[in-house]
């Protein structure tokens, strides 16, 4: 646990309707970076070392609670979304006896990081004790937020845009939700919480003003808009995704990765990517994708779930599905399409192939238009090429079926049965040849058209 010894503890609100999407798919399951919002801000929890998340439900709550099944959550029902702070206080059973710090966070603002989860807790326990720590922003358009009124960084007044007057609303310091607090003030202080309000909604914020009419202190912390912006419609997913992107490929800068024209590489949340790698323009990264020193990317590749060697060169226009891994100094080609395809060091599939549920070994070359025909519309069945082998053109290998080491497949074949080491299988038809053939029916057919 970066932090004291103070054990944490999440509280994830998702229990609100989402209407500003206009989705079927609940709002916080929207994916980001390829992973839906609310795995975002679990990740974040569980990298900061808490102990307990609990996930708050309501409208939609089977897709959700099916999306964090994986997840080793707890999950607290609000049966009718009367606000946040209504909202945060479902979870009091689930935390029943946890005695630490209690950070609510919003399940539609995903990019809140493990470090500042820390430093929350941190300020929480500082010396001057504050009874309650607020994560605020400066977000470049401050559009419907609450806004913190502060001195420094004591809070004075919290308020919901639309209760605000103009003063308040020409306020920058907006508030992202974010709440720190100790369990044992935070369950009474919710209790305490009305709706008096031009929402008719219990606020969450509203234990702020409590704390402070009870004569204690509350703060803030700042950090940058971009970690905290909230995702309400389609346009602010767009938005959020565009800020993330623009992120991310600084990183991989940083990282000394060469991006060709990074404004038009598109990444995953956990693409990993090695120093002196270069990717050329237009490429895209879905989830589970790794790349390795050294390696290239050409322009208008599409990876997912794949595992990229050393120097290896990928593209242009090539697609590596889930499963694939390609091998130090190996070369996947354009128009090449690999799924659950195994390439060793140096193998070579240049133009135009499919490689489903396939090995090839070291060094090995297959040629343009080779298929592995692995599914018979009921089953999958796998492909071995041996190291060194060599396949023609067009050529067809009917799985299941091995090519031995150092085999040489003829271009054009249709490869049914196995191929022994180091022997030549051909399997195509016979060429004919009839002598002065064609200029006798070129002849014969002009004679036919002029009606000779
Ligand atoms: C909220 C804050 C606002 C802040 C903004 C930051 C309140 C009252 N307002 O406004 O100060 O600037 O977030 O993004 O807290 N939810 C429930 N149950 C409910 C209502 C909401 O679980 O009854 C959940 C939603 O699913 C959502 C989160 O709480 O994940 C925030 O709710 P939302 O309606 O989006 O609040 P905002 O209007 O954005
Ligand atoms: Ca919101």
């Amino acid at each position: 646990m970066p932090n004291s010894a103070r054990p944490l503890a999440a509280i994830i609100l998702a229990a609100g309707q989402g209407t500003r999407m206009k989705s079927s798919l609940h709002k916080v399951l929207h994916p980001i970076a390829g992973r839906a919002m609310l795995l975002h801000l679990i990740a974040a929890f569980d990298a900061a070392g808490a102990r307990e998340r609990v996930v708050v439900v309501g409208a939609g709550r089977e897709q959700v609670e099916s999306a964090v099944a994986p997840h080793d959550v707890r999950i607290a029902v609000q049966a009718q979304q009367l606000g946040t702070a209504h909202a945060a206080l479902q979870a009091r059973e689930a935390l029943a006896g946890f005695d630490g710090t209690v950070i609510v966070a919003f399940g539609d603002t995903p990019f809140l990081k493990s470090e500042t989860i820390a430093a929350l807790a941190e300020r929480l326990a500082a010396e001057d004790a504050p009874r309650i720590v607020m994560l605020g922003f400066r977000p470049p358009d401050a559009k419907a937020y609450g806004r913190i009124i502060a001195d420094g960084d004591r809070i004075e007044k919290m308020v919901e845009f639309k209760d605000a007057n103009p003063a308040e609303r020409a306020v920058t310091l907006c508030n992202s939700g974010v709440t720190a607090i100790r369990a044992a003030d935070l369950w009474p202080l919710l209790d305490r919480v009305g709706n008096s309000n031009a929402a008719g909604e219990y606020y969450l914020p509203d234990i702020v003003m409590l704390a402070l009419a009870d004569g204690d202190r509350a703060v803030v912390v700042e950090t940058g808009a971009d970690e905290v912006i909230g995702i309400n419609s389609r346009a602010e997913l767009a938005y959020a995704e565009a800020r993330w992107q623009v992120a991310k490929r600084e990183a991989v800068m940083a990282d000394g990765a060469t991006l060709t024209a990074p404004e038009t590489v598109w990444f995953a949340h956990d693409t990993v990517v090695g120093r002196d790698v270069t990717i050329g323009q237009n490429v895209v990264f879905g989830p589970g994708v790794s790349i390795a020193d050294g390696a290239t990317i050409h322009a208008f590749s599409h990876l997912e779930g794949a595992s990229v060697g050393e120097g290896a060169a990928i593209g242009p226009y090539a697609r590596l599905r889930s499963g694939t891994v390609i091998g130090a100094g190996a070369k996947v080609g354009n128009f090449v399409e690999t799924k659950k395809a195994v390439l060793g060091k140096g193998a070579k599939a240049s133009h135009l192939t499919y490689l489903g549920d396939a090995e090839v070994g070291e060094g090995a070359n297959i040629g343009a238009g080779t298929i592995t025909c692995n599914y018979d519309g009921f089953f999958k069945s796998r492909t071995v090429i041996g190291t060194g082998a060599f396949v023609g053109s067009n050529s067809a290998l009917v799985a299941p079926v091995s090519i031995g080491d150092g085999a040489i497949v003829a271009a054009g074949s249709v490869v049914t049965r196995d191929v022994a080491v180091d022997a030549l299988a051909l399997a195509r038809g016979q060429q004919q040849e009839k002598p002065g053939w064609a200029a006798r029916f070129r002849d014969a057919m002009r004679a036919k058209k002029a009606g000779r």
